[in-house]
């Protein structure tokens, strides 16, 4: 074996040279990756011992794509065209052996290649558009000419990968290889050879654009087609428009239309702002005082006390990651409701074929229900999703805490309760943990885990594992009322209901946030979760809030009761502007001697956004969120903050802290000390500093 770079060694086995990628832990295409694979393949070309060659990786995956980190950074010869040109224009022919992910640059460096084949788990993809980009190394001029203009328009603007069935019914790789991979691929080579099978050159095929060329409205339908989710992203334009050039210029031509779009993209911020966000959220998976090697406890079984919404919702998580679930109710008629609901949810996901009927009669074998928390005993983990009762909430811990096996964690959906307390009600607060889930906790990727002074690293370390395991995107916080999200959407939901007593509309607050990219309004969204929720922990609080209390005793809870903010037409979630509540509002606003006047959008804007940033500074502060990014990593996954502004301290960087901090002095002055800029956020503002120097 003959090592071409640190990362890349060349190899003959009989007739076929071997070129193999090891660079942990993706194989990322970084410069001695490139290098490698340009020398390799040419070792192989200039072998007399050799008539083909494969390219293979070590390791868990084939390359998943460019190195991301090298993004920004002066460019390194050899370029990936480069290298694929190499690749392509090859006197004996190349396979690409694939398992793991094909990923971005990785699936375009296999389409370089005359032939590809991979193991039967494989996966191939270009998800560049996810990082605000497009795949620039010939993606968007291959790909098409492989699977036909409506796949590659999905797979790349869409950005999602398609497995190795999928792949070889396309026509995107010629075989799948059972057993060793490498060896498979060596005798598909040799297959190659002998049959004498030509050296397909991707970028030589056009059969496939002909549908496009007789049917143009092809694009400007997929454009239709995905233009809510893509609502004010930049790339998956982009990419539609370097497809278009595949159709409508020469493959050289494409290919530099192709460039500038990418160069388009990568210099702008939605792009930056998304692949800070791609690292963000691996980093918040890394609790720094905890060690990588904390040893985990292993989770085989769990626990869910309460079959409500939540509870229901957290069940179909381990439900659906194959972790069988024994789910507590306090009468048999809620727990046969809280199944029901499960089911009907399962049911309703297999009626859209999104879910095997398979998958689901697994998932539901998987589920015991149980009126008797004895039958916990056993479990590993146990989470409590009931009502937000202190009192309760501790005598269940004290229960659980006598039941379950020593060792079992014992973690609380809480989103309000201060966790220690809870963790007092037993005798192993060290295996105390929030575990805040986000509703519909079957659909929202985010797991806000929450810490107490006690919880132990191998808790903690566990429930990151686990989070992965169930499909979530974990972040570890500390107590404090409302943990991250909730305590800085509280700053947001208080000059929401200011700004509406001074004169802005409801309907424009909402529009306002909308615009800026959030799924919803704060009063859109206080309809479609329900008004009752915040009413009943007001009222716990002793605390009012005129304009919500009054729709509130008027039984305006919200889309499910057909009127909350705004009225709904039966069957119909559009919001529409109700003169009723305007009259509230305005008496509301009589009564507390408010003079209404026009307020502007960018006051709405920075009234709402600016007053999260500052809550964020504090919380960092105060050590309760260990990074910035991790804020960010919960507002994105939690509550639907653009992934394209990157999360709100991403987004105040690049508003620059400074401006903030003058904005935030404005508004003191105008409303009051609730306005005061925190100490962290004054001092990086002097400093000429941003979250990303912490
Ligand atoms: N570049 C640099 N680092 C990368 C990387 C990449 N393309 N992909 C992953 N990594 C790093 C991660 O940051 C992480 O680092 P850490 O351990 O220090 O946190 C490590 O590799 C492992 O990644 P994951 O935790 O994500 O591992 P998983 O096994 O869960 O997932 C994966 C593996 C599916 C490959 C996932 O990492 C992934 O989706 N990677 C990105 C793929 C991608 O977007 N490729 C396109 C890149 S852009 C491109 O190719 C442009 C081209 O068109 C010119």
């Amino acid at each position: 074996m003959t090592a071409i770079t640190d990362f890349v060694s060349y190899e003959a086995q009989g007739s076929v040279g071997v070129v193999t990628v090891n660079n942990p832990p993706v194989n990322a295409l970084s410069v001695g990756v490139r290098a490698g694979i340009k020398g390799g393949v040419e070792a192989a070309i200039a072998d007399d011992s050799v008539s083909a060659v494969v390219l293979a990786c070590e390791g868990r995956t084939f390359i998943a794509g460019a190195d991301i980190t090298e993004f920004g950074k002066p460019p390194m010869e050899p370029g990936l065209h480069e290298v694929i040109g190499v690749i392509e224009s090859s006197s004996k022919p190349v396979v690409a052996a694939i398992h793991g992910t094909a990923l971005g640059g990785g699936l375009e460096t296999a389409l370089g290649c005359h032939y590809r084949v991979a193991n039967g788990t494989a996966k191939v993809g270009l998800p560049e558009v996810k990082l605000g980009l497009l795949p620039g190394a010939g993606g968007t001029q291959r790909l098409p000419r492989v699977v036909g203009i409506p796949m590659a328009l999905t797979m790349i603007a869409g950005g999602n990968p398609i497995g190795a069935k999928k792949a070889l019914e396309v026509g995107l790789i010629s075989e799948i290889i059972e057993g060793d991979l490498t060896e498979g691929a060596i005798a598909f080579a040799k297959k190659v050879v002998a049959e004498g099978r030509p050296l397909v050159k991707i970028s030589d095929q056009n059969d496939k654009l002909e549908e496009a060329k007789s049917n143009p409205a092809i694009f400007d339908d997929f454009r239709k087609s995905i233009a809510r989710k893509s609502r004010n992203f930049e790339a998956p334009e982009n990419c539609i428009k370097a497809v278009e050039g595949s159709v409508n210029l020469p493959f050289a031509e494409g290919l530099k239309r192709e460039r500038e779009l990418f160069m388009e993209l990568m210099q702008g911020e939605q792009s930056k702002a998304q692949q800070y966000f791609f690292f963000s959220e691996r980093l918040a998976n890394k609790i720094p005082d905890v060690p990588k090697d904390t040893p985990l406890i292993d989770i085989n079984t769990a626990g869910i006390v309460g079959a409500g919404t939540m509870g229901g919702g957290i069940a179909m998580n381990f439900l659906q990651a194959g972790i069988p679930v024994t789910i507590v109710e306090t009468t048999q008629e809620a727990l046969d409701k809280g199944i029901g609901i499960i089911e009907a949810n399962y049911a309703a996901t297999v009626s859209k074929g999104r879910m095997k009927q398979e998958a689901m009669d697994k998932c539901m074998s998987l589920l015991t229900g149980t009126t008797s928390l004895e039958d916990l005993a056993d479990v590993d983990i146990v989470i409590e999703a009931i009502f937000e009762n202190m009192d309760v909430k501790k005598e269940i811990f004290g229960k659980l805490d006598a039941i379950c096996k020593d060792g079992a964690i014992l973690a609380t959906n809480t989103s309000t309760l201060d966790i220690d307390e809870i963790g007092e009600a037993t005798k192993r607060p060290e295996y105390v943990i929030g575990l805040h889930f986000f509703s519909p906790a079957n659909v929202m990727k985010l797991l806000e885990e929450v810490r107490t002074k006690k919880t132990s690293a191998t808790v903690m370390a566990t429930c990151m594992a686990l989070a992965k395991r169930i499909g979530k995107v974990p972040a570890m916080v500390g107590v404090c009322d409302g943990f991250v999200g909730n305590r800085m959407l509280a700053q947001r939901g208080e000059q929401a209901n200011k700004l509406i007593l001074e004169g802005a509309k409801l309907e424009d607050v909402d529009r306002v946030l909308f615009d800026f990219g959030m799924p919803m309004g704060p009063f859109a969204m206080s309809d479609l979760a329900g008004n009752d929720v915040g009413w009943r922990i007001r009222q716990g609080r002793g605390v009012t809030s005129p304009v919500a209390d009054a729709i509130c005793e008027l039984g305006r809870f919200g889309q499910k009761t057909g009127d909350g903010y705004y009225h709904y037409e039966k069957g119909s979630r559009t919001p529409q502007p109700d003169p009723i509540v305007e009259d509230i509002i305005v008496k509301a606003a009589r009564d507390a001697g408010i003079n209404r006047r026009e307020v502007s959008d960018e006051e709405i804007l920075k009234r709402c956004i600016y007053p999260m940033i500052n809550e964020a500074a504090k919380i960092l502060e105060e050590g309760i969120a260990a990074r910035a990014s991790d804020i960010d990593v919960i507002w994105v996954y939690g509550y639907g903050w653009p992934i394209y502004r990157g999360g709100p301290l991403r987004y105040a960087d690049h508003i620059g802290l400074e401006n903030i901090y003058n904005d935030l002095l404005k508004f003191k002055e105008e409303h009051g000390d609730e306005w005061t800029p925190a100490p962290l956020l004054e001092k990086l503002a002097k400093e000429g500093k941003g979250f990303k120097d912490l």
